[in-house]
């Protein structure tokens, strides 16, 4: 049984995805304080009011903006500390998929859009977040063994940041990024007590890859060729991500966790 007795931050929260569930499975594992953001002011009003009426007790603060914009960032995070006064478990999820182009046929603005969300809006997340993280006290350790914790980060990364699948090379190099990105933080921030992990999904049932046909039809061969031959729950990535944040953890830093079926065993 997980405990998260501080402040949850979640991007790309909007809708029915993984970020949405990773919200609120953070309130179900009774997380109080919980500040979500996305583009989508709708869908992620949708997903405090579904919040709050199943965890009444869980406070959710609700800011949209554009994750690749560096002052909706940062306000971001000023606003979560300005509420709820510190920020302890911060997963970076708003991301976009790209066209099913190859590099030649892929113009400099589809790359710029794919990279500037996924990778940059992801450094620019957790930028302000380390920024935070590294003045705040450390939460106490309620467990002897596991040293206190000054925060937590999980970026959402992609299996293409480990392999790559044709006609995906703005997308595959962005989720790269992330995975690297994660390392060298890991690096830097264990000395503060912060660890930054990632996950790698395999193809989850989310609005990313089922609202559009070619999206569907370019991402089918992946999921016959897993060997659990299924698409993955967005709950069922949400649960790696809660264990990393969590200090069941503690011991785990700059860690790819790919939640895939088995994809990139083969
Ligand atoms: N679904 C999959 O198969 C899969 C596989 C691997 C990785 N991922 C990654 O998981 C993450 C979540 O994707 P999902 O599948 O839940 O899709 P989703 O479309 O349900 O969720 C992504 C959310 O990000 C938001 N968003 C997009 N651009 C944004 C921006 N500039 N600023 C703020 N919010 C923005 C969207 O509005 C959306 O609500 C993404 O980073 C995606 O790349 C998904």
């Amino acid at each position: 049984m997980y405990m998260f007795p501080g402040v949850a931050v979640i991007t790309g929260a909007g809708g029915t995805g993984i970020g949405a569930a990773t919200a609120k499975a953070f309130a179900a594992a009774g997380c109080k304080m919980i500040a979500i953001t996305d583009l989508n002011e709708k869908t992620l009003q949708q997903t405090a009011e579904s919040i709050t009426s199943t965890h009444p007790e869980t406070e959710v603060l609700v800011k949209a903006g554009n994750v690749a914009d560096d002052q909706f960032a940062d306000s971001f995070i000023d606003t979560v500390v300005w509420r709820f006064g510190r920020l302890d478990y911060a997963v970076n999820c708003a991301g976009v998929i790209g066209k099913s182009l190859r590099s030649s046929e892929t113009s400099l603005e589809e790359f710029d859009r794919v990279n500037n969300i996924n990778y940059r809006g992801c450094w620019l997340s957790s930028r302000a977040e380390l920024k935070q993280m590294v003045t705040q006290e450390a939460l106490p350790s309620h467990d002897p063994n596991r040293p206190p914790q000054r925060g937590a980060v999980v970026n959402v990364a992609s299996q293409l940041g480990i392999v790559s699948r044709p006609g995906a090379p703005a997308y595959c190099a962005s989720k790269s990024a992330v995975v690297g990105m994660t390392r060298a933080d890991a690096i830097d921030y264990s000395k503060d007590g912060i660890r930054v992990n990632c996950v790698c999904p395999g193809v989850i049932e989310t609005p990313l890859v089922m609202e559009k046909a070619e999206v569907r039809e370019a991402i089918m061969p992946a999921v016959e060729t897993a060997p659990m031959k299924r698409m993955g729950q967005p709950a069922e990535v949400a649960d790696a991500i809660l264990f990393l944040c969590s200090t069941q953890a503690s011991f785990v830093q700059g860690h790819a966790m790919v939640v895939d079926g088995g994809y990139i065993t083969l």
